[in-house]
Parts: structure tokens; C-alpha cells; sequence
């Protein structure tokens, strides 16, 4: 059973397939088509964290291919006691051609899918977010047109977000640039894992925005406090305040370069309105992406689970 829980969990002929599937809809799409790829198919997603991006793509993503989508929190479905991980699994799985997961702790999606006899996607753990990062690829590729050595500098904390870049931008032979305060560095745990998949990388790792943003394609950002953290919200605000995106940090960048961000956006915390709003900013296009990616990865995770 393939999942989808990690981006280590894809090669990059898998990806590139993803990629293909997930533009070819677009263009349709475009066209007013929406293709029947996943006619009576029928997704469940089971969040524990807010979201606007990844719940309403996949939902939309299987109503305009046909299919049908139900929701509920980890609690509705029985994770909190009502009943086994390893049970709720089966069950659910038996009924699901697809089931999208997002919560805090990663070994819950892992545990999750041993059990599952249907696909698994991690919609967004403390550890990971591979379905953004694919989107974010897919968004760099229409930016750029075929990629080829194209910077992405990601500027804030070492969080779920920046694993997955990571990932993705080695996958595809690119450099990427991490700069975080001191402390909030990626995870070792992380690090190791990543060295273990990949001997050979891009990866840049560093402190000083001025010098990371000196070659950059790409300079993306995300909360400073993410979902789970929101305790930590105004300690975090004074420590990452020198790593805000704003008009004078893209001015130290090249002019060409483009403006990239997960959403949701703390304007003025992160970014600046007028980094967000700039013709630099393809954010929107960016979320836009989010349906026509999970497209890509709904359609072809069912099928090559068939
Ligand atoms: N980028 C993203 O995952 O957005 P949501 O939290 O709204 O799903
Ligand atoms: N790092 C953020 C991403 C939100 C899409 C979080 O986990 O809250």
C-alpha cells in the first residue's frame, strides 16, 4: 500500500507523475472540463487542527472529479478512546478510497496507516507537510518553466513547512536555503532522517538573512507560531521579529525574485502587507494550486492503490 505521510515516501518518478496528472487537470480545469477520475470514490478526513487550504481542496478536489468527501475530528471518529487506533483504521479504511489526516503527532499517521487498507495522506503533522511542499514545487514549475537550479530560501522557523521544502528541493537536484533564529533551527531528528535518504544535497543552513536572500529565486516564509505553539506566540514574535519579509529584505534580494507562503499569513508579524500585496507575491496562486495538486495526488494514489 503506497501512502503519502512523508515525501520520503515518493520517489521522484512518482512526483514527476503527480506533477503530470495535477497539470493536465488544471488545464482542463481552465477549460471549464472537470474530468470523472474519481466518480463514487469516496474521501474521509479526519482533522484535529484548523484549516482552510487543505480541508476545502480535498473536498473540492472530490466533488469536481466526481467523488464525495466526509469530515471529522479524530475525536468523532473514536481516536480519543472510543475505540483502537488499529480498529477505527479498519473500519474506516474499508469504507474510504482515501483518507486525508491531519493532527499534531506524526507517529499517529504512521500508526494510522499500518492498520489502513486504503491510502493514507498527511494533510499536515507537527513533523511534515508533504501535500504543500508538492504544491509548492508545482507552483516554482509555472513560475520558472522546467526547473533548473532555481534557490528557494525559506526565512523563519524550522518547522513542518521547511522539512518538506527541503525534501522536495533535493529531490529535484535544487538548493535550498533554511535561515532561522538561533534555536529554532530544523529538527536534528529530522536532519538525520533526511541524511539518511539523501547522501547528496543542496542544503544551506543558516542564521544571516542579508547573505541568504542574496541569490534567492524563491524567498517563502511561514508562521512564526504554528498550530500548538500558540502559547509561545509573543515569545516567538520578539525572536524572529529580524526575520520579517519585508520591502527592505526583498530589496536585498534580486529584483526577479518571487514571494512565496503556505497561508495563513500573520501580516506584519512574518510578512508585510505590501510584500503580500506586491507583483512579486504569487501566494494566491500558490493556494490556488493546493486543489490542483491534491487532485494530482488524490487521483493517482487511488489508482495506483487499485
Ligand atoms: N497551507 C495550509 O495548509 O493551509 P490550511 O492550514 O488552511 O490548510
Ligand atoms: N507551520 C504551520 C503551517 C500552517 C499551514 C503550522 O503547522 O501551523
Amino acid at each position: 500500500m503506497k501512502h503519502l505521510i512523508s515525501l520520503f515516501d515518493l520517489t521522484k518518478n512518482d512526483v514527476d507523475e503527480i506533477l503530470k496528472i495535477a497539470f493536465d487537470i488544471k488545464k482542463l480545469h481552465q477549460k471549464g472540463e472537470r474530468p470523472s477520475h474519481l466518480q463514487n470514490r469516496l474521501l474521509t478526513q479526519i482533522f484535529d487542527k484548523p484549516s482552510l487550504r487543505t480541508r476545502t481542496s480535498f473536498e473540492a478536489s472530490m466533488v469536481q472529479l466526481g467523488g464525495f468527501s466526509a469530515f471529522m475530528t479524530s475525536a468523532e471518529a473514536g481516536l480519543q478512546g472510543r475505540e483502537s487506533l488499529p480498529d477505527v483504521s479498519r473500519v474506516l479504511s474499508s469504507y474510504s478510497d482515501a483518507i486525508v489526516i491531519r493532527t499534531f503527532s506524526h507517529e499517529l499517521i504512521e500508526n494510522f496507516a499500518k492498520y489502513s487498507t486504503s491510502p493514507v495522506i498527511n494533510g499536515l503533522s507537527d513533523d511534515k507537510h508533504p501535500c504543500q511542499a508538492l504544491t509548492d514545487l508545482f507552483t516554482m514549475i509555472e513560475l520558472f518553466g522546467p526547473l533548473k537550479n532555481q534557490h528557494l530560501v525559506y526565512i523563519g522557523d524550522g518547522n513542518n513547512v521547511a522539512a518538506s521544502l527541503v525534501i522536495i528541493c533535493t529531490m529535484y537536484d535544487l538548493p535550498v536555503t533554511i535561515c532561522t533564529p538561533i534555536g529554532y533551527e530544523l529538527d536534528p531528528k529530522f536532519l538525520k532522517e533526511f541524511k539518511s535518504h539523501y547522501s547528496k544535497s543542496k542544503l544551506n543552513v543558516t542564521h544571516d538573512v542579508n547573505e541568504a536572500v542574496k541569490n534567492a529565486d524563491v524567498i517563502y516564509t511561514d508562521v512564526w507560531a504554528s498550530m500548538g505553539q500558540e502559547e509561545e506566540k509573543e515569545k516567538r514574535a520578539k525572536i524572529f521579529a529580524p526575520y520579517q519579509i519585508n520591502k527592505k529584505l526583498m530589496e536585498a534580494a534580486p529584483s526577479d525574485c518571487r514571494f512565496l507562503h503556505c497561508l495563513p499569513a500573520r501580516r506584519d508579524l512574518e510578512v508585510t502587507d505590501d510584500v503580500m500585496e506586491s507583483d512579486q507575491s504569487d501566494v494566491f496562486l500558490q493556494a490556488e494550486n493546493r486543489m490542483h495538486l491534491a487532485k494530482g495526488v488524490l487521483t493517482w494514489l487511488i489508482n495506483h492503490n487499485k
